[in-house]
């Protein structure tokens, strides 16, 4: 491609990204799918690479990060960034609105209110429609410039084509971590047995000021924006000015109401107690402003926050209840996590037995004793937490609550790792608990996806002597399983029943053993369970070492030097290789028939059939995954490329692709396959 082509095209990938982003973040629609979206990404991040002089400064690739801040400078604010004073009962919001009316001198005026998001406040700076600077609140004077982090928010505009754009203005909101996303985030830390994050708040907050912006395009962060700033902007009200923002791209959350009263008001705030659950991410409050722009000037501010506007704050749903004992979890890691034993307590609405203590440090902070009465909060996270001790009520006799030393399933000295606030059971071969979960990871969806065997069956088998590791599940006969007594615990009773496994499940779960040997390598590294090798790290380490045997004897300079591997994971995929018990498992693993190596078709062509075809697969295949249907098409020499464009050769087409996918193929008289026109194709030279 020459110096001219290169140029097009960056601007041609730019364009259809910029249109792709547009239509899902301010219309909620797309015309393809994730992977695609990826797909065009990467092509201009390459193209990028290769002809810096053609990256524009609003490119979307900034989307996914890459660059590496060092430290972040610190920047004055142009406004002071302020706080709101807070009030908490319907009194004190009736002294506030009380001021107003004093100060105005008039009971006409109207209220705008919003709901307090729980976030990290931020500050963005647009220039000639520019998103050049994004700067956090620090100290309310001066603050960092995080923006490299900021331009990874996919729904923050970096460029904005309006006619009424001020040249220069700044706008301000909130940044935030989606519930959805931290809950996964956490998930999949628990699954690496990495240590769970508090809350979205915190972790937005770090996430913000990572060095490494393409961990914080990662980690999908989100933004609504609720305030606009500038010289000589002329809108009458604050509603104006944050529809304008609406009007320009920016995600305005369109939960805001603007209210005549303070009787309106309180209804507002009533309204939204409950409801603010449903939201994608935590509120605390209520934001109270004075809509009209001129009264707010006439109202002014105080030292530290506006007379114009307050904060309601939601009492955090709390409870007090008995702390009844204090047990311990093991993880499939051998981490052991504390909980609190509660005397039943409703609390928000459902009735809450057992709440998070997460680590020793914190029994230590809340100085726990037995028989304490306890606050139970339901924060950001599902599981509730003890957050506080009412020590008054605390029986002079009572005794502090004592970390186990020992492993509550299996007796064994527990460790703690220095500078790490969890405590391990070493045991990890033999402590029942460690090799349940070692077994329940191995079978789940992203590893080997052994569908048909549940946690009760697993437990029947180790019970029964059946298997004692994952390997053993490929040694299981339907006659073993066929009748297999299972006991079955109701959760919300804690009653046990006896049943048997029936002849189609123990089938099934054959079926699904035998199935499960055509994975590829990557979930069956992800499966084995090597602390902080998650699915994504799983998947880097087979790209890159190809064979188990290359990665069992890789050292740790071998190891780091694979892309994204740093010294954490590779310690602990030494240590994981290190254990005679570890090499017997993946040794039989192997026997087996399990892939223990990258699939040699990736890398040598099956036949030249498509030779230099190329080809976009789109839709969705009944019997292929759109991934294999690439990687065929690689096999028999074709090329796979991202868009529709007159040079494609083929459209591989399967069931609800976007339309205007296919109607631009059709337009361009490109030819339309079904997959059997494909398989047909390739089968003639196999
Ligand atoms: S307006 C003068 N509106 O609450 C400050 N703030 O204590 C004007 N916040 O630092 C801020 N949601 O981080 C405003 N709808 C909202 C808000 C909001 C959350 C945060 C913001 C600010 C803090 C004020």
């Amino acid at each position: 491609m020459d110096k001219a082509e290169a140029k097009r095209e960056i601007e041609r990938l730019a364009k259809e990204i910029d249109y792709h982003n547009d239509l899902y973040y301010q219309q909620s629609k797309s015309e393809i799918s994730d992977y695609e979206f990826d797909q065009l990404l990467s092509k201009l991040i390459t193209l990028e690479e290769e002809h810096p002089e053609f990256k524009a400064a609003d490119s979307p690739t900034q989307r996914v990060g890459g660059t590496i801040t060092k430290s972040f400078d610190t920047v004055v604010h142009r406004y002071p960034m302020l706080s709101l004073s807070n009030t908490y009962s319907e009194e004190e919001l009736r002294d506030f609105d009380g001021r107003v009316t004093k100060l105005l001198d008039t009971s006409e005026y109207e209220y705008l209110c919003e709901l307090k998001f729980d976030g990290v406040a931020i500050s963005l700076t647009y220039e000639n429609g520019l998103l050049t600077r994004a700067v956090t609140r620090g100290d309310g004077t001066k603050g960092d410039d995080i923006t490299a982090n900021a331009r990874t928010i996919r729904s923050l505009p970096l460029k904005i084509a309006k006619d009424d754009l001020p040249s220069i203005f700044e706008v301000r909101g909130e940044v935030f971590m989606p519930r959805s996303v931290f809950s996964n985030l956490n998930k999949s830390r628990a699954e690496n047995g990495e240590e769970l994050l508090a809350n979205p708040r915190n972790t937005a907050s770090g996430t913000l000021k990572m060095q490494d912006s393409s961990i914080v395009a990662s980690r999908k962060l989100d933004c609504f924006l609720y305030s606009l700033m500038g010289e000589d902007l002329e809108y009458p009200t604050h509603q104006a000015s944050i529809k304008k923002l609406e009007d320009w791209g920016f995600n305005v959350s369109p939960t805001y109401q603007a209210c005549n009263t303070i009787d309106e008001v309180l209804t507002y705030i009533s309204s939204w107690e409950i409801k603010r659950q449903e939201l994608p991410l935590d509120t605390d409050g209520i934001v109270i402003k004075v809509n009209r722009l001129d009264q707010q000037e006439e109202l002014g501010f105080t030292a530290k926050s506006p007379r114009w506007a307050i904060a309601f704050k939601y009492k955090a749903e709390n409870a007090l209840t008995r702390l009844n004992s204090v047990t311990y979890q093991v993880g499939r890691t051998g981490a052991i996590t504390p909980v609190a034993e509660l005397e039943p307590v409703l609390l928000a609405g459902t009735t809450v037995k057992r709440a998070s203590l997460h680590n020793a440090n914190e029994i230590e902070r809340l100085d726990l004793h037995h028989g304490d009465s306890v606050y139970v909060e339901k924060g950001g996270e599902i599981i509730p937490k003890v957050t506080g001790v009412d020590d008054t009520q605390r029986k002079q006799d009572a005794q502090p609550i004592r970390y186990i030393a020992k492993c509550p399933a299996c007796g064994t000295p527990l460790i703690r790792i220095e500078g790490e606030a969890v405590h391990y059971c070493p045991n990890s071969q033999n402590c029942p608990p460690q090799v349940q979960g070692r077994i329940e990871h191995f079978i789940s969806r992203n590893a080997m996806n052994i569908e048909s065997l549940g946690p009760e069956t697993i437990k029947g088998l180790l019970s029964n002597g059946l298997i004692q590791n994952a390997a053993d599940l490929y040694k299981l006969t339907f006659e073993q399983l066929n009748g297999l007594k299972l006991e079955v615990e109701n959760q919300a009773t804690g009653e046990v029943k006896s049943r048997s496994l029936k002849e189609k499940s123990a089938q099934n779960i054959i079926d699904s053993i035998e199935r499960s040997k055509s994975m590829p390598f990557a979930n069956v590294l992800f499966g084995l369970g090597i602390r902080y090798v998650g699915r994504t790290v799983a998947e880097k380490l087979t790209e890159h070492f190809q064979t188990i045997e290359c990665l069992k004897e890789a050292s740790h300079e071998a190891l780091i030097e694979a892309p994204e591997i740093g010294d954490r994971i590779a310690e602990s995929v030494i240590d994981y290789f290190s254990s005679e018990d570890n090499l017997t498992i993946t040794a039989s693993l192997g026997t087996y028939g399990l892939k223990l190596a990258v699939e040699e078709t990736k890398n040598q062509p099956a036949s030249d059939a498509l030779d230099g075809k190329s080809f976009v697969v789109s839709g969705v295949f009944e019997n292929y995954g759109r991934d294999d249907l690439k990687a065929l098409v690689k096999s028999h020499g074709g090329k796979i490329v991202s868009s529709v464009s007159a040079k494609l050769d083929f459209l591989l087409a399967g069931n609800k692709m976007g339309p205007a996918k296919l109607e631009k193929a059709e337009k361009l008289d490109i030819r339309i396959l079904s997959i059997e026109e494909f398989e047909s194709m390739i089968s003639h030279n196999d």
